[in-house]
This record gives structure tokens, C-alpha cells and sequence, in this order.
């Protein structure tokens, strides 16, 4: 499918709905990954809009996410949270995937934090472990900003030197640091999913420089630094890549060790939501 500016007729249309749900302007769209979801239910001031009565937002269809919004403030910062998160290997376009985050750029958010669960390519890291995404191998992605340009949100070549924002990432170290929450950065390789990888993908995966594996953010990466966002993502690592350890990998043991890791990472993010004040 070619976008065409009936995708911006689709964005102003939520846009639209939004509108009435919105108290105070969010600065901050926090994307939750697997096992987040009760982050949502600590937004005080809290407003749900479940994406069912969003008109162009699909439904969500993977287990562990729930899908509304949320507006209201976090740590006292007015924000939006996305509990639950469209996937491409659902099925969706990739126009749909992104277009929750195009939708709030338009509303005037400025930041985008995206969480997920990832497997980890490195062998020393351990499952729960949190890594800060300095950058993504996103070869492999369906380009979300292919078809008509929307210049409303940014110019027809995107550049992609500093997708995620280098001086937000070292204010999340010195916050990380200051809770005692071991973080590391590395590379974030997207992956269509939604089987998961095969040892001999992840072999030549840590041979071109990654360090986890994923099957979301990094499309909605691409569309918020197109449109001018500032963005940070975060991975729990939930288990190790496919072939590291000689055992299968399943979607319940991603959402256990999400969930396990999820009081450190809700700490870790309300501590970088705290810096933003
Ligand atoms: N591969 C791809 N996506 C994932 C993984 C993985 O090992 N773990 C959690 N999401």
C-alpha cells in the first residue's frame, strides 16, 4: 500500500478525537513493552482512551498487551502512556504501526521513550538485564517513512545520525547510576518476528555489530526522529538470543522476565522522567 495523503486525513482524524480526552498537553509518550503495562495504571490525573475508539488505530492482538492510552501526569510531568503497542509481524501496515506516534507529534509531544523486551546477543548479559539503545540496525524493517513524504513532519531523506537522543541517553546513565540500576547501551537490531531468530541469524547478527534483538521500536524510532522528536529506547533483556544458551525461546519466558524485571525498570524510568523537570 502507498501512503497517500489520505494518511494524513487519517492522522487528523485522531488527532481529532484525541482533542476531547486531552486536559493538559503530554511532553512525553512513553511506549510500553512487554510486561510494562502497570506502569499505566500509576499515571494519576489518568484519562484511558482504548484504541478501539481511535479511528485509525487497529487492534492489538499480542498477549501482554493491553491496548488504550492513557493521558495524565507521571512523576508529576504531563504525559501520554501506549499500553500496548502495534507490531508489524501482526499484520498491520507499517503506516499503522507508526502512526500512534505521528498522531501525538501532531498533538505536540516532543519526547518519545520506547521500552521492549529483547533478546541479548552479548554473552555476558543476563536476563532482566536493561540496555539504553545508542543505535539500531534497522535494515531489516519495512521503511515506515516510504510513499508520499508528509513534510509536516520532516524532509523526504531522513538523517538517521543520532536517532536516539545522545544527551537524554547520558542523563539516563547518571539517573541509572544514582538508583544503583546496572544499565549498559548497545545496539538494538529490529526483526520482523514474528518467529523468533535462528542461531545462525543471531551469529551474523552479532557479527554486524548488535547487541539485542527486537521485534518493535525501531519503526517508531524512525518516524519520531523524521519528526523532529527526541527519542530514547530501552531494552530488558529478557532472555538470551536464539542458539546462545541450548534451550528454545518462548514468548512466556519474555514475559515473565519482563515482568520480573519491571519494578527496576518503572524505577529507572520515573528517575529519567524525574530529570526532565
Ligand atoms: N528475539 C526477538 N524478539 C524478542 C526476543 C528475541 O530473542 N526476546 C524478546 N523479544
Amino acid at each position: 500500500m502507498i501512503h497517500t495523503s489520505d494518511e494524513m486525513g487519517k492522522i487528523t482524524a485522531a488527532c481529532e478525537a484525541m482533542k476531547q480526552h486531552i486536559k493538559e498537553k503530554p511532553v512525553l509518550m512513553i511506549v510500553l513493552g512487554s510486561g510494562l503495562g502497570q506502569l499505566a495504571d500509576t499515571v494519576s490525573d489518568a484519562i484511558s482512551v482504548p484504541y478501539s475508539e481511535i479511528s485509525g488505530f487497529p487492534d492489538v492482538t499480542v498477549p501482554g498487551h493491553v491496548g488504550r492510552l492513557v493521558f495524565g501526569r507521571w512523576e508529576q510531568l504531563p504525559v501520554v502512556v501506549m499500553q500496548g503497542r502495534f507490531h508489524y509481524y501482526e499484520g498491520h501496515q507499517m503506516a499503522d504501526v507508526v502512526r500512534p506516534i505521528r498522531v501525538m507529534r501532531r498533538l505536540g509531544v516532543e519526547r518519545l521513550l520506547l521500552t521492549n523486551a529483547a533478546g541479548g546477543l552479548d554473552e555476558d548479559m543476563k536476563p532482566g538485564q536493561l540496555m539504553l539503545i545508542s543505535d539500531h540496525l534497522g535494515f531489516n524493517c519495512e521503511p515506515p517513512l516510504r510513499g508520499e513524504n508528509l513534510d509536516t513532519f520532516g524532509p523526504r531523506f531522513a538523517d538517521q545520525s543520532q536517532v536516539y537522543d545522545r544527551d537524554w541517553r547520558n542523563q539516563a546513565k547518571q539517573c541509572a547510576e544514582k538508583n544503583g540500576i546496572p544499565v549498559r547501551e548497545g545496539i538494538y537490531c529490529y526483526s520482523k518476528g514474528p518467529q523468533f531468530e535462528t542461531p545462525a541469524e543471531i551469529r551474523a547478527l552479532r557479527v554486524l555489530g548488535a547487541n539485542a534483538v527486537g521485534m518493535s521500536t525501531v519503526p517508531e524510532a524512525i518516524v519520531a526522529s523524521h519528526a523532529g522528536m527526541k527519542v530514547m529506547g530501552i531494552s530488558c533483556i529478557t532472555n538470551m538470543a536464539a542458539g546462545i544458551l541450548d534451550q528454545p525461546l518462548s514468548h512466556d519466558e519474555v514475559m515473565e522476565v519482563g515482568a520480573q524485571a519491571a519494578d527496576r525498570t518503572i524505577a529507572l524510568l520515573s528517575s529519567i522522567v524525574n530529570a526532565l523537570h
